[in-house]
């Protein structure tokens, strides 16, 4: 007697096309075809999962609503319609995404949980630019599996010869990007034809109609195939006797007895117990939301992943990405995005960007930042080491977004290409003379007087008298200006976005080698940008960075033009001055504000008497 199938499989696909390839058409084909058709809603997504809740598919169309919640709260709107339907072989969770070519992150989206793709070519029109493009995306978001489906057959004079030559186009560039199966099928969205039923309008083609094909296409569940990984989400301790780590199994397995190391600090233990709110489990798949108590007393919290001892994943504050930019801001190498990867949350920036991916030609195009939608590969630095495997193995633990601080939402996606070895051969070296000894050495309070405000605006003027009188009374300090400074350290520097990010970002970490040495240190830049002011502000302890906003009307700024810089940039001249055509973002709460239009003996003895009343 034949065993009974445990649950049916599910298969997670995505459409990549437009509408004028058929696409619609060949998804509203395949519901009504199967005569299962589920709201296309999210919370008709729910009600199916829960309905289905005894199937294998419940944890899945879980973790879907899951990642969409994720997304949601980032507050980005992706433009992804997630469609359900089942047959009696298999389950199907369909991404649809808007085909455009601005629609690159919505496609990112849809395609980053998916198994398979099935790319829509007209036939009448062969391979177009975004066939490409599509199927690149496919590639780097990892997907193993592709159909070709070459549609409106019935429209083309000699659909044998047509389709033939589709193949072959597409073959020619895709053989490169390594799919495990490329399978072509000439259909007929409109008319049905090897949809779900075979044509009698092709009888040259032999192979499966897409129906059967979707349902026979073996594509071996990676994430439980993968090694055991397990994201703590928190630690449940709800009184001295219970101590349990929550969250779910993102890849592998795990069963009670099994050993398990932390993956950070290479503690060890074994798995006690696998509880979950129906009772105590034996073992536990990927997908599965449960806590685990160990045998040993480890120290664990929120964000570590718990993995198999034998098959570790790996650690490391820097590593090599590809990056998909989903904000209209574009991506600033050196500015401080928060990195999220599975349950953990760190600072983390873009070192650099080795190149664009343009999606026309697939070509590699030097970039030095990255705009909406686009495609790029990159070195990414952490503040504190991140646990991943490579996105190539496993996509749960390998995938990440990145936050921008100011507004709180999803900036980029991005997949881990590997770890950065050389980064984990630096260690800190520790010194017995440090800040506060060299501090005491010179009698004085270390910090950074940070003046920011536009070309003009009288910073350096300001500065300069502070430095003076600072000088005169004994103390020591050092006076950093911009247009000094790019003259040697940055001199590689001009004045796009991302290179007035490198810059601060630079005399940052002067500033603070400065302070550390026991230093007044003086700054005087634009620095236009309140995310990089934040970011020096970070650099040295608390109390230590003081900002000073000169606030000159830009009128006044103008009138003054110390360097006739205002009337070359209105005559056009230099197209992204400060305040002309390039962006000033006010302070919101500085230190000290100063009136730019009053006397400047008059505001620097305001600096002093805020910064050393002491001296004064
Ligand atoms: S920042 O924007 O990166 O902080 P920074 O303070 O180092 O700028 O340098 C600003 C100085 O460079 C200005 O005072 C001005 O003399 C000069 N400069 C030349 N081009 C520009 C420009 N496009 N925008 C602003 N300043 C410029």
């Amino acid at each position: 007697m034949l065993a009974r199938p445990q649950a049916k499989t599910l298969l997670r696909f995505i459409t990549c096309g437009s509408v004028d390839d058929g696409k619609s058409t060949l998804i509203g084909r395949l519901l009504y075809d199967t005569k299962l058709i589920f709201d296309d809603q999210l919370a008709s997504l729910e009600r199916a999962s829960r309905r289905h809740g005894t199937t294998g598919e419940d944890v899945d169309l879980a973790l879907l609503v899951d990642g969409l919640e994720a997304e949601r709260q980032q507050g980005i709107t992706i433009d992804v319609a997630y469609r359900f339907f089942t047959t009696p072989a298999r389950s199907f969770i369909v991404a649809d995404t808007p085909g455009h070519e601005q629609y690159t992150r919505n496609m990112a989206t849809g395609a980053s949980t998916a198994d398979l793709a099935i790319i829509l070519i007209d036939a009448r029109k062969g391979l177009l630019p975004q066939t490409r493009r599509h199927t690149k995306i496919c590639s780097l978001l990892g997907i193993r599996h592709v159909v070709v489906a070459v549609n409106k057959i019935d429209l083309v004079d000699d659909p044998e010869l047509a389709f033939a030559e589709i193949v072959d186009h597409y073959s020619e560039f895709s053989t490169a990007l390594g799919f495990a199966s490329v399978v072509p099928i000439p259909v007929s969205a409109r008319f049905g034809d090897n949809v779900t039923s075979s044509s009698q309008r092709t009888p040259w083609y032999e192979g499966p109609t897409l129906l059967n094909y979707l349902e026979a296409v073996d594509v071996a569940d990676e994430a439980s195939s993968a090694s055991f990984r397990f994201p703590v989400q928190w630690v449940n301790r709800p009184n001295l006797d219970f101590r349990g780590f929550a969250g779910t199994v993102a890849s592998g397995a795990v069963a009670v007895g099994d050993p398990v190391v932390v993956a950070a600090s290479g503690k060890t233990s074994v798995v006690e117990r696998i509880v979950t709110y129906d009772g105590d489990l034996s073992h536990a798949n990927a997908g599965t939301a449960v806590t685990l108590v160990l045998a040993d007393e480890v120290d664990i919290t929120r964000g570590d992943v718990l993995a198999a001892p034998r098959d570790r994943p790996e650690v490391a504050d820097q590593f090599a990405a590809h990056l998909v930019w989903m904000s209209e801001d574009e991506m600033l190498p050196g500015r401080s995005y928060l990195l999220m990867c599975g349950t953990r949350t760190v600072p983390a920036r873009i070192t650099s960007l080795k190149h664009r991916i343009d999606i026309h030609d697939l070509s590699e195009k030097s970039a030095k930042t990255l705009e909406l939608n686009s495609i790029g590969a990159c070195n990414i630095a952490t503040d504190s080491p991140l646990v991943f495997d490579p996105y190539g193995e496993n996509r749960r633990t390998g995938a990440f977004i990145l936050i921008d601080r100011s507004n709180n939402t999803t900036a980029g996606a991005g997949m881990i290409d590997f770890g950065l070895r050389r980064a984990s051969n630096i260690h800190r070296q520790a010194h017995s003379i440090g800040k506060a000894d060299r501090a005491t050495a010179l009698h004085q309070k270390p910090g950074i007087l940070w003046f920011t405000g536009l070309s003009g605006s009288g910073k350096s003027t300001i500065a300069d008298l502070v430095e003076r009188e600072l000088h005169r009374r004994g103390l020591h300090a050092m006076l950093l200006d911009g247009d000094n400074l790019r003259h040697g350290l940055n001199h590689d520097l001009g004045f796009t976005d991302a290179d007035r990010v490198e810059n601060i970002r630079r005399v940052g970490e002067v500033a603070k080698l400065m302070v550390d040495a026991g230093l007044v240190v003086i700054c005087c830049f634009i620095s236009p940008f309140a995310a990089e002011r934040e970011l020096v502000r970070g650099m040295v302890a608390e109390g230590e960075f003081t900002e000073i906003f000169v606030d000159t009307p830009i009128e006044e700024c103008i009138r003054r033009d110390p360097k006739g810089l205002y009337r070359k940039a209105q005559a056009g001249e230099i197209p992204n001055f400060t305040g002309v055509g390039s962006p000033y973002e006010r302070p919101q709460a500085p230190e000290l504000w100063l009136n730019g239009a009053a006397e400047a003996d008059q505001a620097a003895a305001k600096v002093l008497a805020f910064a050393y009343p002491a001296l004064m």
